[in-house]
């Protein structure tokens, strides 16, 4: 009874000095996604594509650089809709090597919704959702304008 009491106070004190040097901090961002090495047979059933692609501040070809979008992309859906298995790398100087993880299904031609589900350096434990609206749909060019809305560990030293 004695040892369990004394766990349980323990594990308060642990609590609540973990809870003191860590709290939940919402995280907006914007950015644009532009994909410039446009693959005519993209959504044609079955295809997987490797990407490596620029994440930028603005709709602006030369915009400054925020990151880079590494991933994964399947057309899964006779509908043409695809699978992606995103991972945010930034490289701007805020949020510099730190990542997000963003995996969802991506229909095509409309804002897509996919979940956040995690992330490393300053987003350690995210969560969260993105919107990507597509801004430029051209046959040499795509762009999409980001939101991304993340719940994660907000450091003291951060
Ligand atoms: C894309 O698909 C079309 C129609 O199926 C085909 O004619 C063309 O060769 C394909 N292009 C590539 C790069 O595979
Ligand atoms: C972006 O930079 C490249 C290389 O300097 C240049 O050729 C291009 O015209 C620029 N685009 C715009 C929209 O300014
Ligand atoms: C990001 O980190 C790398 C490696 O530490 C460094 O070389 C680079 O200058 C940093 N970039 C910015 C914008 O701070």
């Amino acid at each position: 009874m004695v040892s369990s009491l004394s766990q349980t106070v323990l594990f308060s004190i642990l609590l609540f000095l973990s809870l003191h040097q860590a709290c939940a901090k919402k995280t907006h961002l914007n950015f644009y996604f532009h994909v410039t090495d446009v693959q005519a047979n993209a959504t044609d059933y079955g295809t997987i594509i490797v990407m490596d692609q620029a994440l930028r501040e603005g709709l602006d070809e030369n915009s400054t650089l925020i990151g880079r979008v590494q991933g994964i992309q399947a057309a899964v859906g006779k509908d043409g809709s695809l699978e992606t298995m995103f991972n945010f790398l930034f490289l701007n100087k805020q949020y510099n090597g730190s990542t997000l993880a963003i995996y969802g299904r991506a229909p095509l031609g409309t804002t897509i919704e996919r979940p956040v589900i995690g992330g490393t350096g300053k987003f350690r434990m995210s969560k969260g959702y993105s919107l990507a609206k597509p801004v430029i749909l051209s046959a040499t060019r795509l762009v999409y304008e980001l939101d991304v809305y993340v719940w994660h560990l907000g450091l003291k030293d951060d």
